[in-house]
């Protein structure tokens, strides 16, 4: 008891000292305004949270996150302004303890700080998604979603946890594309799965967040800390393994797949052009960011989609039949691809607006000045945590009409005017983005086409409220629907599109 009182009155006075000695080093900036209170972390809903704060400070104020100062951007022009306008000052990312831990000495794009290595590494990584596929992602994509369908049909009719489905999909979609078609087993879809769950229950743990915020607890035992460890270790060895099996196999000028173009990417680099050296050990770590960045995002926008559409089955029927006038029975389906999603506006317009309503990644990541800067009039410090309110942003009363409602046909008004920044902007954009504008396009498409969706039976709709328990992702809560095949309902037999 008397231990823990000395340590809470120790870390009362370092903090105390912290923030007065900030304090004094900032005295003649001008700084955007501070929020009183230290416990923002603990509220429920927080990007909605941070927005309302907006109404008394305007859309950029200082707050604390636990011990840490931030300053967040809660409108579309702030958020443009430093992401676009001023892309290096606010490229860099904190490195606190637990990027440390699982990005490997931060060899890592999502985590590691802005360096000229890191834009080599992300360049690449990038490439081997647009080029390094073969002819294009779009096949593969088509392929597995196809056979996904095939899966959710044979269940006709039964309540299926979709969620779940989408998760599998989108993680044999990032097995595929990264290791190549000799990925056959599903073994190995599932295991890649069971792994990137394991690890974002881990790290998504109260015992790890808590060390960010309070590191010297880290000496203290924690049962927390030892599961993520091993989350790491078993995360580690099965991208190893794949390592090892394209270095076996893999011809030189040729790759099969992502990581045959990044292995020969990083090979022939050359050390005195570039800025430092990329290392298989970047390969890694590129691989752990598409598993970790490209299945649950993706996976969770198709599940909000379809909770959405739940909601509102007169858009069903609407997108279903723009479906059946642009490629219904007679017209061949093979036909539309994703250059010509312009054939089906309220598909795209729905996307556009789920994205807009439920960016899964609300607050992005923590950006940090990489150099003094300034935002909206306010100076802003070297070093300072910077944190994008996308989700704010795009429920704005300015820009957005009625911004709680969902209204995908905002978006095909003649004065639309915005578009929505669910995937960041700038030098830290979504590196999945194309990847996953693709399939949430692919994956509605063939779904709506196949099936009607139904609530299961009583009729229980999913709630719309994100789920409480999964930190500062948005999530929808468990629930079911029922996928009835329309081939039979509409008399047309079955759909195929090879
Ligand atoms: C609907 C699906 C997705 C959404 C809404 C989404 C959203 C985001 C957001 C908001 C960020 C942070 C931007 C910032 O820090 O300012 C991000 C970063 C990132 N995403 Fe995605 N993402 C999605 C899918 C994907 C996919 C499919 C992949 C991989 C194939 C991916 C890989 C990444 C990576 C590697 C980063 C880090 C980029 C960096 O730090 O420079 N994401 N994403
Ligand atoms: C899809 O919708 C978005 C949002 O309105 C729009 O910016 C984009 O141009 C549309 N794309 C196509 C191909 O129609
Ligand atoms: C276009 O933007 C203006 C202000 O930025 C806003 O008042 C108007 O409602 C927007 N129009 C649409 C259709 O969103």
């Amino acid at each position: 008891m008397v231990l823990a009182g000395l340590l809470l009155l120790l870390l009362t006075l370092l903090a105390g000292a912290h923030l007065l000695w900030g304090r004094w080093k900032l005295r003649n900036l001008h700084l955007p305004p501070l929020v009183p209170g230290f416990l923002h972390l603990l509220q429920p809903n927080l990007p909605i949270h941070l927005l309302s704060l907006t109404q008394k400070l305007g859309p950029v104020y200082r707050l604390r996150l636990g011990l840490q100062e931030v300053v967040v951007l809660n409108s579309k022009r702030t958020i443009e302004e430093a992401m676009i306008r001023k892309w290096v000052d606010f490229a860099g990312r904190p490195q606190i303890p637990s990027y440390k831990l699982v990005s490997q000495r931060c060899q890592d794009i999502s985590l590691g700080d802005y360096s000229l290595l890191w834009k080599a590494h992300k360049k690449l990584t990038r490439s081997a998604l647009l080029l390094g596929t073969r002819s294009s992602m779009e096949p593969w994509v088509e392929q597995l979603t196809q056979e996904f369908c095939e899966r959710m049909r044979v269940q006709a009719g039964a309540p299926v946890t979709i969620q779940k489905e989408f998760s599998l999909l989108t993680c044999s979609i990032i097995c595929y594309l990264t290791f190549g078609d000799k990925v056959k087993e599903d073994t190995l879809v599932h295991a890649f799965h069971d792994c990137v769950q394991d690890l974002m229950k881990t790290w998504d743990h109260w015992s790890i967040q808590i060390l960010d915020m309070v590191p010297f607890l880290r000496l203290f035992p924690n049962p927390g800390l030892w599961r993520l460890k091993k989350a790491i270790e078993n995360r580690d060895h099965m991208v190893e393994k794949q390592l090892r099996r394209h270095k076996e196999s893999m011809v030189a000028g040729q790759w099969r797949d992502m990581m045959d173009y990044m292995l020969q990417g990083v090979g022939r680099q050359r050390v005195e052009e570039g800025p430092g050296q990329l290392l298989e050990g970047h390969v890694h770590m590129s691989v752990v960011d598409l598993f970790i960045g490209g299945t649950e995002t993706t996976a969770s926008t198709l599940s909000w989609a379809v909770a959405f559409l739940l909601h509102h089955p007169e858009i069903q029927r609407r997108l279903q039949e723009e479906l059946d006038r642009e490629l219904g029975p007679g017209a061949s389906c093979s036909g539309v691809t994703y250059k010509d999603r312009a054939r089906l506006p309220l598909l795209n317009a729905t996307i556009a607006e789920v994205l807009r309503l439920r960016p899964v990644v609300p607050l992005a990541l923590p950006h940090r000045t990489t150099r003094p800067s300034s935002i909206f009039g306010y100076d802003i410090p070297e070093g300072m945590v910077v944190i994008p309110n996308l989700q704010g942003a795009h429920l704005d009363e300015t820009v957005w009409e009625q911004p709680h409602e969902f209204r995908p046909d905002r978006f095909l008004e003649p004065g639309a005017n915005t578009s929505a920044l669910a995937f960041g902007c700038g030098a830290r954009v979504c590196l999945g983005e194309s990847l996953a504008r693709l399939e949430l396009f692919v994956v509605l498409l063939r779904l709506l086409q196949a099936f009607t969706l139904l609530p299961p039976p009583g009729g229980a709709l999913p709630s719309l409220q994100p789920d409480p328990y999964c930190g500062v992702n948005l999530k929808v809560q468990p629930f079911q629907v029922r996928l009835q095949p329309r081939g039979v309902e509409a008399g047309l037999g079955e759909h195929q599109c090879q």
